[in-house]
């Protein structure tokens, strides 16, 4: 299964995290372990890899993988979001590296059961924690109107989001919407034919809307980049693929903000040395290069920036 994930940007990840032996790196979405492999092989002999995922069967087939490593290798199932309490409770206090690489996995995709498709027969679930209550089925029946046409229009960056809200309430009153088939006939009814016609497939939008609300991904981006950039050491580097354009800007914003001199009065009693925290090693996003978004076409949306912790 781990085959089918490979990992986006993987040279542009190693040049910029640069791990060495030794080193002490956080791979803060570990997933199936695809780019934890290539970090383990630059920080061996003798450094630690410490694996986060909220999703237990990925965390499992990374234990496996990364069995017999000459590094050490941490693994735990939890939230980026605690990032700074894992690291605490792993006994971590500093990394050299840290790596997002957000949203959800080819493995998670591909998996009928997870139901983050609209193949049909899809259970409407997208879970990435199969332990969490909250699942798509629940949003699509129990969200009122407002708050459903809220969540596709400002995740899914949807224009028809108010309609697609009233038909799902509409349509559920009928019956509850439970198959990713149904709610796909729903979209579609509700975006106008020639607009269907535009921009690939017309429930993309929406799904995307309900995966992140279902799992809370700009709320959890928000808590993690601020404890990722205060646990890196001196030199230390942050790496963060994206594939939305809010998750793409709340990293833009957490970097510039950490870049900013730090602007605390002379007359401060703390009188914190003035300087940055962090130095922007892309100005720019980087983009994946022709030839992988060929090969991988999950990996189109994707946009790496990174930084270096430098206080
Ligand atoms: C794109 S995949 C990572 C793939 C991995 N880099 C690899 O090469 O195999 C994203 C992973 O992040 C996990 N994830 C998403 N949000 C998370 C969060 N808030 N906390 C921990 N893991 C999260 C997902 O479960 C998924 O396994």
């Amino acid at each position: 299964m781990a085959s089918m994930h490979r990992p986006v940007m993987l040279q542009e990840v190693l040049r910029l995290l640069d791990p060495k032996p030794g080193m002490t790196v956080v791979d803060a979405t570990v997933g199936y372990g695809g780019h934890a492999r290539a970090i383990l092989e630059r920080i061996s002999p003798g450094g630690t890899l410490i694996g986060i995922d909220l999703d237990g069967e990925a965390l499992s087939w990374t234990e496996r993988i990364t069995a017999g490593s000459t590094a050490s290798v941490i693994l735990r199932q939890g939230n980026f979001a605690d990032l700074g309490s894992i690291l605490t409770a792993a006994g971590i206090r500093e990394a050299n590296g840290i790596l997002f690489d957000l949203g959800v996995s080819s493995p998670q995709l591909d998996d009928r059961e997870r139901g983050f498709s609209y193949r049909e027969g899809t259970p409407l679930d997208m879970r990435m924690d199969r332990g969490q209550e909250l699942d798509a089925a629940r949003v699509v029946n129990e969200y009122g109107e407002r708050e459903l046409a809220r969540i596709i229009r400002e995740y899914g960056e949807e224009r028809w989001a108010s309609r697609i809200a009233r038909f799902i309430v509409e349509e559920r009153e009928r019956a509850p919407i439970i198959t990713a088939d149904r709610l796909v006939e729903i979209v579609k009814n509700a975006i106008p034919a020639s607009a269907r016609r535009r921009g690939g497939h017309p429930a993309r939008r929406t799904f995307q809307a309900l995966r992140m609300e279902v799992n809370g991904e700009k709320r959890n981006l928000e808590r993690a980049l601020p404890q990722a950039i205060g646990r890196l050491g001196k030199g230390g580097r942050i790496v963060v693929i994206s594939y939305h354009s809010i998750e793409d800007r709340l990293v833009k914003k957490a970097f510039r903000d950490s870049a900013r001199q730090c602007e605390i009065p002379p007359a401060s009693p703390a009188r914190p040395s003035r300087g940055a925290l962090l130095r922007v090693l892309t100005p720019r996003p980087l983009l994946p290069s022709s030839s992988e978004a060929a090969d991988n076409p999950r990996c189109r949306s994707a946009k790496l920036r990174a930084a270096e912790r430098t206080a």
